[in-house]
């Protein structure tokens, strides 16, 4: 469904780049669904009176989420991250021993497990009925659906108020944004915290990292619209860090009161929010990393091409670029979920990373870019020498 205003603010919307029309990126299909899927356009904009960066077509949570292939579990640095994330709050907020939390967008408890070892009580909200069930094979408590107003008079009903609620990567993925905070202000304590993890739009637009759009990221944050819509609902951030994680992050510690402190990284940028030419020069890069990205497998023609991760970006990068099987063999990646399925819209097929040791390609294309930290080592170690490993974006930033 297309929207005609501003999921916020009801203010205009502004078109900052077109991807055409593209599959969902977090059902991977089976071989004899290939060529099933169904696409949708998928269209970058900004409102012009609250900034906040938004799709203007609206694919149904109910067509996304009830069966998500994408685990948590499946990659580590995730987990140490989530990890961090808890001992954080435990340091910072007191958290402690019985305290309770509800983790919201739970997808199979990696956050819980944690909170569990320290002795919370931890309670999970998650719409994916497939992750609920590992997430109960895990002991974990969970409740299915998505956090809505209505959810939250249910769980409060039932559990009471939380110490602690977290939300880590998910509020992009949540229509409507007021109605998921009237949840919020039901379940949080009067002295309980919010913590709230997104991925950062001014990161995204000036490292050209076109390949976090997708249908399921609705909204796009910044802090000062992350701040707004928390403040609109009587949230005061108390605490704002920056975080280099899926290519930047910022992650707000919120309450019903108190006052803000932020870590420096942020001040450097204040007074000077993304405008126009920011977002022009990003539709511009974008479009030449298309026409690179394509040159590189004419240049290449008949080598072997492989590709490691089949995270949600690589089904925007490879649909966007039209890349597909006959220039990328297969692709590797470690979540079970997607063993014997093929990518969204491009088909090529997903293995386990134990194939990595019967190939010798002469390119590894790392779409799970955010580890290479993690991944290069491993590529190094296992691939032969004459591998080259490739990491896209690597060249394209825009200036501020
Ligand atoms: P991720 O970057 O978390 O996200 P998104 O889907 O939001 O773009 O996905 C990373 C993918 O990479 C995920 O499918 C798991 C996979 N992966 C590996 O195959 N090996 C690894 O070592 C790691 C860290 C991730
Ligand atoms: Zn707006």
């Amino acid at each position: 469904m297309k929207q005609q205003s501003c999921r916020l603010c009801k203010g205009r919307l502004q078109t900052i780049l077109s991807l055409g029309d593209m599959p969902l990126v977090n059902y991977f299909p089976i071989e004899k669904e290939i060529g099933q899927e169904r696409k949708y356009p998928l269209t970058l904009c900004v409102c012009r009176s609250c900034s906040l960066v938004q799709l203007d077509y609206i694919v149904s949570p109910d067509k996304i989420f009830p069966v998500y292939h994408y685990e948590s579990g499946a990659s580590k640095p995730l987990v140490v991250h989530l990890e961090q994330m808890v001992e954080g709050a435990i340091t910072m907020f007191g958290l402690k021993k019985g305290s309770k939390v509800l983790d919201i967008g739970a997808n199979d408890g990696s956050s819980l497990m944690y909170l569990k070892k320290k002795g919370m009580k931890g309670l999970g909200v998650e719409p994916g009925k497939n992750i609920v069930k590992l997430a109960r094979e895990r002991g974990i408590q969970m409740v299915e659906g998505f956090f809505t107003k209505k959810l939250a008079k249910t769980i409060h009903k039932k559990h009471g108020l939380f110490d602690a609620l977290f939300a880590t990567h998910m509020l992009a993925n949540v229509v409507d944004l007021h109605d998921f905070m009237e949840g919020i202000k039901l379940v949080l304590a009067p002295k309980g915290v919010i913590v709230l993890e997104v991925g950062d739009v001014e990161e995204m637009i000036q490292k050209v990292q076109f390949d976090a759009i997708y249908h399921e990221h609705y909204s796009y944050f910044s802090l000062a619209s992350l701040t707004k819509l928390l403040e609109e609902h009587g949230l005061k951030i108390v605490r704002a860090e920056k975080n280099p994680f899926h290519g930047g992050s910022i992650r707000i510690f919120a309450k019903h009161d108190g006052f803000k402190t932020q870590d420096s990284r942020f001040k450097k940028r204040e007074g000077r929010p993304l405008g126009k030419k920011n977002y022009q020069e990003f539709a511009e890069k974008v479009g030449e990393f298309r026409k690179e990205f394509r040159a590189f497998f004419k240049k290449n023609k008949g080598k072997i091409i492989v590709g490691y991760g089949a995270p949600a970006k690589a089904v925007t990068l490879l649909n966007y670029c039209g890349i597909g099987k006959k220039e990328i063999q297969l692709i590797i990646d470690t979540t079970t979920a997607k063993q014997g399925r093929v990518m969204p819209g491009v088909h090529i097929p997903i293995v386990f990373e134990e194939k990595l040791r019967e190939i010798k390609p002469d390119y590894c294309i790392l779409f799970a870019w955010n580890y290479k930290k993690e991944i290069v080592p491993k590529l190094q170690r296992v691939l032969p020498k004459t591998t080259k490993i490739i990491i896209p974006h690597k060249k394209y930033t825009t200036k501020r």
